[in-house]
């Protein structure tokens, strides 16, 4: 079915176990309903996700996790009273209402309350949280509007409610509070410096050094990624082995003299980093489906959101 802005006919399918795409301020999510676990084992079968990949859980309140017997920490509530709704996510002690499926059997789960006017309507009708991950086949790029889930899971789900582009563009910050020192396990959406100047501390990031590592199974060193070779740096590099016409380019703010115009997707004019964050997921979908044999983007600053942005092209761009 075509995307729509339907919330009742979405909830219905949720209450029956199945899944529909959902719009939040990051990115689109393919939800099911949390605590049916054969619901969100289908999550798993569309997307193609491993197994040992736990899942974010969504609801509209703090007061709603913890009826399930979600302990909330200090610092969570000084973070999430500043920036819930918003595009951060807490890994906090997992409870017993929550199936090991949607935490891929660890100790710990994922909570989120996402920032978008149909998802926070839909999610206030509903007693369950949703269990979602990005709306991708697995290890693609992540999907911004209602037409790029469409058009890779289009027919393998009841429904998708569109709720326009999506406004942050790159997924949720995660934070692990599970050990003394809050860690950051991805990089995303709401910028470190922000989280850091709220909590008064630092935050431990020895967890984003090894992208392997089991404590952020999902962060993967290839993922994000289109199917073209995709480089970081600068086009003249690679002009000795390609033709002009046969590089596109992803640049921040400038254009360059080298490429014709219309193979270059210019990221935000006029320099701003969360722009181009809104802006990146699109812009790489645009130049894969591009003429061209590889794909160079701009290496971002790295501060605010440059870093997330830096992050995703980085995997984007691993092989
Ligand atoms: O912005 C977002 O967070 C989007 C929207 C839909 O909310 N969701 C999203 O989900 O990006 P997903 O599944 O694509 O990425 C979730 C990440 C994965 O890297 C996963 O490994 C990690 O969160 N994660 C989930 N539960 C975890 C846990 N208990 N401990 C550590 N990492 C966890
Ligand atoms: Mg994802």
């Amino acid at each position: 079915m075509q995307p729509g802005t339907d919330i009742k006919l979405a909830e219905t399918l949720l209450r029956k176990g199945e899944l529909v795409a959902i719009p939040t301020e990051t990115v689109y999510g393919l939800a099911a309903n949390a605590f049916d676990g054969d619901a969100v084992a289908k999550i798993y079968e569309v997307k193609k996700r491993p197994q040992f990949n736990p899942l974010i859980i969504h609801s509209d309140s703090l007061e709603k996790f913890e009826s399930w017997n979600i302990k909330l920490s200090g610092d969570i509530l000084k973070l999430a009273e500043k920036f819930s709704p918003g595009p951060i996510t807490f890994v906090v002690k997992k409870s017993s209402h929550i199936p090991d499926i949607v935490t891929a059997g660890h100790t710990s789960v994922a909570i989120r309350i996402p920032r978008h006017p149909l998802t926070l309507q839909l999610l206030a009708q509903l007693d369950f949280p949703l269990a979602a991950p990005s709306a991708n086949p697995s290890g693609f790029i992540s999907p911004t509007t209602a037409w790029h889930v469409y058009e890779q899971l289009g027919l393998e789900i009841p429904y998708i409610l569109d709720g326009g582009p999506c406004a942050v563009g790159i997924e949720s910050t995660i934070i692990s509070f599970v050990s003394e020192t809050p860690q950051l396990l991805r990089l995303g959406g709401l910028s470190i410096e922000d989280i850091e100047h709220t909590l008064g501390k630092e935050l431990d990031k020895t967890k984003l050094i090894n992208n392997d590592d089991p404590l952020a199974p999902g962060m993967l060193s290839k993922h994000y990624a289109p199917t073209k070779k995709l480089y970081i740096g600068q086009v003249e590099d690679y002009l000795g082995h390609y033709k002009a016409e046969e590089i596109a380019a992803i640049h921040f703010a400038i254009a360059d003299p080298f490429l014709p115009l219309k193979n270059q997707l210019i990221l935000s004019p006029e320099a701003s980093l969360n722009v181009a964050a809104q802006q990146l997921f699109a812009a790489l979908r645009k130049a894969d489906q591009m003429d061209v044999k590889l794909i160079v983007a701009d290496a971002f600053p790295n501060h605010g959101l440059g870093y997330a942005i830096n992050d995703r092209l980085k995997r984007a761009a691993f092989s």
